[in-house]
């Protein structure tokens, strides 16, 4: 090893860093991640004069964002040093017992959640600050964001401290990354490689309207100083926070040990429970349980002695790329798979997996016949995670066919855009089979018993050609259909009957157009009122909806000047689709309708979700600051600077107990 070979090193690991943490689009996995530092801190130990003052083996890398005030944490936030075997975790308790000078070190072990830390602090029992971890030493204010995760109280249960820093990790449910990530899909955008990237990059978004749709939850698992909770042991935090009505592990997903036996015990059966936990974990953390020994115990490089991750090995195999063909989206755009030899990886057998785009394909050198190590994340598409070169031969490079492998008509490649698409919007059958799947989808028109095959079928026997058609559909044309009983049929037709009492949001996402995603439509939606509403919004007007962007608007317009798009809705309209608007669906001449509010303090009966929700139902709407056009300010406990503002201005402000009365 020579010192050139450290500096690529240590290169490489800053490069991986910058996917992971800023780009959150990770390139290798946290196993050879995790590698790639160890090797580091090798060298380090061996020369340490070679040892580069700001390397990544000491920092904590993740940034501190653009659009954020940044917040110096009181008790630096770190990082968890891993360790993936039996042995390693021997060492760590071997190191505990003679740094401690005693031979039985109890430990606390918690599930390691895979999200995203955060610290959050509470002054007489109120939410005032949420924080991420930043460097370590300065995070991104994340409030706005942090106070839409609904399981967080907005005001401690009981009688709290005065102040109280809680640390814990935001996540995203993986049945909410998964729907995303369709949604993302759909319109096109690019996709988040797993729960923790979807939970780190909603957190930094600057709308928080926006990250509230990202149902974030979160879990508190520790207080940075926890001198004045008058706390002995790590394992009773996660009751001290429960009491004030912080989410917090449930009881089997933490606990005691004395020996090494108990520890291996508890990984194994958290290990089996894995697949089945609504949320992602990586492993177990294991807590010295003397919370004063922490401080004894000190600080190595980025981690705490104290602590250590005993991370899951990852869900991660080996198999043979047979071939790379191309799937064709609902837009058009094509998308490479992988075509793999059938594999056994955790708990499902695999044989194809996606990649994503050509860009994705170059920077990973996959060629067909390669040997690649494929891993399942959170995602249910498995990726390729790289090729082993040592066994490549003979393999075939792979090229982008330059005809839609659907209808032959030749792609299209937009400058600057890595996606690639077949432009034959109106016939390729791909898309069309596609468009017909995405209508009926959860999200949108929710037709559940129209499945894929059926789609399939119906298509096949010439009996969907455009959208309208499924409202088309009748017993007649259902009994010619193989395996279609009379019990399917009934079923089938009522569930499309079913389908027509809709909501302006889920008729626009359900038609399909590019950019336009839940989100989107539901803000859309929002601001038109109605369908004309939408129909008739301009450019300009569709682009001054905050957290609509320019491509949304532009493909808005683009749709609904098409007149066939147009002579779509207005069949589907005929057919029955009745799209409610919400405005309609507002308990109408409400006092609040049309009005204004401001949120600010604590209150009692509600989370700040919760009032939000109830205004809205009623007609009104939420701003984030006090200005001269507010109608109403919503004071609860505690409140900040917008009461004052509010004052100033002479804006209404409401007690909870008038706001009460006026709903
Ligand atoms: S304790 C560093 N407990 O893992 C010591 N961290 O790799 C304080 N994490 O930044 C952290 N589950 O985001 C702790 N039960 C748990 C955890 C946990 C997940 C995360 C946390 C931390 C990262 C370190």
């Amino acid at each position: 090893m020579n010192k050139q070979a450290y500096l690529e090193l240590i290169e490489k690991i800053n490069k991986h860093n910058q996917y992971y943490f800023v780009e959150n689009t990770p390139q290798i996995s946290d196993y050879e991640y995790d590698q790639l530092v160890k090797e580091a801190e090798k060298i380090e130990k061996e020369h340490p004069e070679w040892a580069l003052k700001n390397s990544p083996t000491k920092n904590v890398v993740e940034k501190t964002t653009k659009g954020f005030k940044h917040v110096r944490h009181k008790v630096r936030m770190m990082s968890l040093s891993n360790t993936y075997s039996e042995e390693e975790v021997e060492d760590w308790s071997k190191r505990m017992q003679k740094l401690l000078g005693c031979e039985k070190v109890p430990v606390c072990m918690e599930l390691k959640m895979d999200g995203t830390a955060v610290s959050i602090l509470y002054e007489k029992g109120i939410l005032v600050r949420a924080v991420t971890r930043g460097d370590g030493t300065t995070g991104d204010d994340v409030t706005q964001n942090v106070m839409t995760i609904k399981s967080l109280p907005l005001k401690l249960k009981g009688i709290a401290p005065d102040e109280l820093e809680v640390r814990g990790e935001i996540f995203m449910p993986k049945t909410v990354f998964k729907a995303l990530n369709k949604e993302k899909e759909e319109a096109g955008e690019d996709l988040y490689a797993n729960p923790r990237n979807a939970a780190a990059g909603s957190l930094k978004l600057l709308d928080s309207k926006l990250c509230a749709k990202r149902k974030l939850d979160i879990i508190c698992y520790g207080i940075p100083d926890p001198r004045g909770a008058k706390l002995k042991l790590q394992h009773e935090v996660h009751a001290y926070l429960k009491k004030f009505g912080l989410p917090v592990f449930s009881e089997k997903h933490y606990g005691k040990a004395d020996t090494l036996a108990d520890i291996f015990k508890f990984a194994d059966k958290i290990e089996k429970e894995r697949p089945q936990l609504t949320y992602e974990i990586d492993g177990i953390v294991i807590k010295v349980d003397q919370l004063k020994d922490h401080d004894r115990l000190g600080v190595t490089g980025k981690s705490p002695r104290w602590a250590v991750a005993y991370k899951f090995a990852p869900e991660q195999a080996i198999t043979k790329i047979h071939d790379i063909t191309v799937q064709v989206g609902r837009t058009g755009v094509l998308t490479p798979v992988a075509e793999l030899d059938p594999i056994f990886v955790a708990g499902s057998t695999i044989s194809r997996a996606t990649l994503h785009n050509e860009q994705e394909i170059e920077r990973k050198d996959i060629r067909i016949g390669d040997t690649v190590i494929i891993e399942k994340g959170g995602d249910v598409i498995p990726k390729v995670v790289s090729v082993m070169m040592s066994k490549r031969s003979g393999s075939k490079p792979w090229k982008m066919p330059a005809k839609c492998p659907a209808c032959g008509e030749h792609v299209e490649r937009t400058i600057g855009n890595v996606a690639v698409r077949c432009p034959n919007t109106n016939e390729c059958p791909a898309q069309n089979f596609r468009r017909f799947t995405f209508f009926v989808s959860k999200g949108a028109m929710d037709i559940d018993s129209l499945g894929p095959k059926v789609i399939e079928k119906l298509i096949d026997g010439g009996f969907l050609q455009s959208i309208p058609d499924i409202y088309r559909l009748c017993e007649d044309d259902l009994e010619n259909i193989e395996g279609f009983k009379e019990k399917s049929i009934d079923n089938l037709l009522s569930s499309i009957e079913k389908s027509k009492d809709t909501t302006l949001p889920r008729f626009l996402l359900a038609l399909g157009i590019k950019h336009v995603g839940a989100g989107v439509a539901d803000l859309i939606a929002e601001e038109g009122k109605t369908l004309d509403g939408v129909m008739d919004l301009d450019e300009d007007e569709l682009c001054e909806i905050e957290g609509v962007g320019e491509k949304a608007a532009k493909s808005m317009v683009e749709f609904f000047t098409d007149k066939k798009h147009i002579k779509e809705v207005e069949e589907l309209l005929k057919l029955g689709v009745k799209p409610k608007s919400r405005a309609k669906s507002k308990k109408a001449g409400h006092a609040f309708d049309g009005k204004t509010f401001v949120l600010t303090g604590g209150l009692e009966g509600y989370t700040r979700q919760e009032a939000t929700d109830l205004i809205k139902e009623r007609g009104g709407k939420i701003s984030s600051s006090v200005s001269k056009k507010t109608d109403y300010v919503l004071v609860g406990d505690e409140p900040g600077s917008k009461y004052a503002k509010a004052q100033k201005l002479g804006v209404k402000c409401l007690t909870e107990a008038q706001f009460e009365k006026l709903l």
